[in-house]
């Protein structure tokens, strides 16, 4: 696609702790992260669990790295049992929010239309939602991995005004490379990401396309993190078992 050179995205590796590490684990990992030196560009985020996040965030205020969540709910309170809303999220220090894991569609029965709603409420509560997609191996053996992508995304988003897409920052997880040790080649997932890119250029043009950040994730390690990000169209990672290590999850944050 043209117009690189105006290319405004941010880079961006966040770790996904998923339900691992307890206050104190957490409070530990804190620590180790802390301990560690920045040296990329890229925006550094963490996403502990839900009972963590008010600790994370106050632990964290000072530093550049931004404490997110890896869920919420669309309504603004109510008869929800076990659910966080957008303002319990805020309330803690939080602004950005994980929709749409792999992870919460397979197991969660999230859809299309309850992501669509998560979207609209994250947004409307002026928060920044990374959002996650991505086929699984029967759509990729059967060569049906681009359509399945743009669905979601689609279905998902494209009910939106172009400039939404300030607050919106992609994420590309083949379900087949999540926590599985096989990731997608760097080829793959500059195809991917390209294919993506050229789906937000069809509907909203090319300055939203070059201007959203579009994250790999499956995999993503040290030694193979620095490949991935140097393809062009991949703005950093969205990191699951490795960034439960402070020192695995430096090493990819600083391979940009
Ligand atoms: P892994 O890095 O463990 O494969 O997990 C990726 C992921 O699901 C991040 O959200």
């Amino acid at each position: 696609m043209e117009g690189y050179d105006l290319i405004m995205r941010k880079q961006i590796v966040a770790g996904n702790w998923k339900m691992n590490n307890d206050l104190s684990q957490t409070q530990s990992l804190i620590e180790a992260l802390q301990s560690q030196e920045i040296t990329s560009k890229a925006e550094v985020m963490v996403a502990p669990t839900f009972t963590n996040l008010l600790q994370a965030c106050e632990a964290l205020k000072s530093s550049p790295i931004e404490v997110i969540a890896q869920n919420m709910h669309f309504a603004e309170n109510g008869a929800y049992t076990g659910e966080i809303s957008a303002d319990m999220l805020k309330s803690v220090g939080v602004k950005t929010v994980i929709l749409g894991h792999s992870e919460r569609r397979a197991y969660f029965n999230e859809t299309d239309e309850s992501l669509a709603k998560k979207v609209d409420a994250a947004l409307a509560n002026d928060m920044r939602v990374i959002f996650c997609f991505g086929e699984e191996l029967a759509d990729r053996k059967s060569g049906n991995e681009e359509s399945v992508v743009e669905n979601q995304i689609k279905n998902a988003l494209f009910h939106l005004e172009a400039q939404a897409f300030n607050n919106i920052v992609l994420a590309y997880e083949p379900v087949w490379a999540i926590g599985t040790g096989e990731t997608a080649s760097p080829e793959q997932a500059q195809d991917m990401h390209a294919f993506i890119r050229q789906t937000l250029a069809d509907a909203y043009g090319n300055e939203v396309a070059n201007n959203t950040s579009i994250l790999y994730g499956g995999s993503c390690k040290p030694n193979n993190a620095q490949e991935i990000f140097s393809k062009p169209d991949v703005d950093g990672g969205l990191i699951g078992g490795a960034s439960l290590k402070a020192e695995d999850f430096f090493a990819i944050v600083n391979a940009f």
